[in-house]
């Protein structure tokens, strides 16, 4: 715990911009309310959340429903994700305004939202808002496959967890030539690879991308300057689901990325500026998300501790990361001037944690009935942008 203090010191409030809260459908899993407590004690004021619930998050109606949740039960603040389907490129696009991002599942996972057909990559690519963030589950070759498609419309991506090193080579190469690609890596690729499978066991060590190589992992940390953002891609199952038959991939990491990312520090893997720009300013960029006043973590750069069998607020009673020894451990944590976290306690209940899509200008719903089509949303976009920083309390 972090109780003896040494060397103190203030950070920002982490941003996560990959998470799977499991709200609505599967709150046996994880809920807004136990995923959000998670966040803030590991140093996160500020989550994504993924649009592969049950209903998915995929036309306007479903995306009442998600906002509902979150308002009622998310203690930190957040974004919510859209994700793309096989018919819905005509009408998502209405929702970029008020969406972290669109979400393409390129390859197989936990989702029903899978696209096969690169036709349909490609009116996604289009029609969502050239602005407007969009993120890939792209692995392998489809890494390759989407950032064509998207270099030849000319519009940004984001790749998200990036796992092998004919990925990152590929992002880094695209990146040489001027393309617009962002792209974030999870802790668990970093720290693990297939090594670490017995250890964790075949079950629960599935995940989507899986446990890559130790060359693939060592292609990670030689490449630290080609990655953009940290984020976990939080994906709680529970130690039954994942004991199973048929496990689940997903690993949940919300409680547990910052310590290892400040025991990286410490061992002079990651710069302080590293762990900043990519776990807070980059985030902030490609999401375009707006500041936090009167937010910070305090960490303990010199605690030593070994990660448990079981953390504390997730529904998922498990961590790959069980057993490894860590140095660096959250101390408190600020949101907007109330303590939300400290001594290892949430202090913050459900329902405080704010969509920061809603903190900016917020169009009027004459504008919004006018604008209808997806040109016409396009096209307001960049001035929405503009008006990010300004916000309604
Ligand atoms: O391992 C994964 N689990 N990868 C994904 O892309 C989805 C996630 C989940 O939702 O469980
Ligand atoms: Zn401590
Ligand atoms: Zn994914
Ligand atoms: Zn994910």
């Amino acid at each position: 715990d972090c109780m003896t203090s040494r060397q103190m010191i203030k950070l920002p409030g982490f941003i996560d911009v990959h998470v799977h809260l499991r709200e609505p459908g599967a709150t046996h899993k994880e809920d807004f309310a136990s995923g959000t407590a998670a966040a803030l004690a590991g140093g996160i004021t500020l989550v994504c959340a993924m649009p592969n619930t049950n209903p998915a998050i995929v036309n306007q109606q479903n995306f009442s429903l998600f906002k509902e949740c979150a308002k009622n039960g998310a203690r930190c603040d957040y974004a919510l994700f859209v994700g793309a389907s096989s018919d819905n490129y005509h009408q998502i696009c209405e929702l970029a305004p008020e969406a972290a991002a669109l979400k393409m599942y390129l390859n197989e996972t936990f989702t029903t939202l899978k696209l096969n057909d690169m036709t349909v990559w490609e009116k996604h690519l289009s029609n969502w808002p050239k602005h407007a963030p969009l993120c890939v589950h792209a692995e392998k070759q489809a890494t390759a496959a989407i950032i064509l498609l998207a270099n030849l419309i000319d519009r940004p991506i984001h790749v998200c967890h990036v796992a092998r090193k004919e990925e990152i080579q590929i992002i880094k190469t695209a990146k040489e030539r001027g393309m617009k690609i962002t792209c974030e890596v999870c802790p668990h690729h970093l720290f693990l690879s297939t090594k670490d499978l017995s250890r964790i066991g075949y079950g629960r060590g599935e995940v989507r991308p899986i446990l890559c190589s130790p060359e693939d992992q060592q292609a990670l940390w030689d490449n630290m300057d080609i990655i953009d953002c940290f984020a976990t891609d939080h994906a709680p199952h529970t130690i039954e689901e994942k004991d199973s038959e048929k496990p689940p991939p997903g690993f949940p990491g919300l409680e547990t990325i910052l310590p290892l990312l400040l025991t990286a520090v410490n061992d002079g893997r990651l710069t302080m500026d590293d762990l900043i720009n990519k776990f807070y300013k980059n985030p902030r960029k490609i999401f375009s998300l707006p500041e936090q006043h009167n937010t910070y973590v305090e960490v303990d750069m010199d605690e030593e501790w070994i990660i448990p069998n079981v953390l504390t607020h997730s529904k998922a009673k498990w961590t790959p990361f069980a057993g490894m020894k860590v140095k660096g451990c959250v101390s408190r944590v600020v949101l907007r001037g109330e303590v939300a976290f400290v001594d290892g306690e949430v202090l913050v209940e459900p329902g405080f944690g704010q969509n920061v899509r809603q903190w900016r200008t917020r169009m009027t719903d004459e504008e919004r009935l006018s604008l209808g089509s997806c040109e016409k949303i396009n096209a307001s976009f960049e001035h929405l942008d503009e008006e990010l920083q300004v916000k309604i309390p």
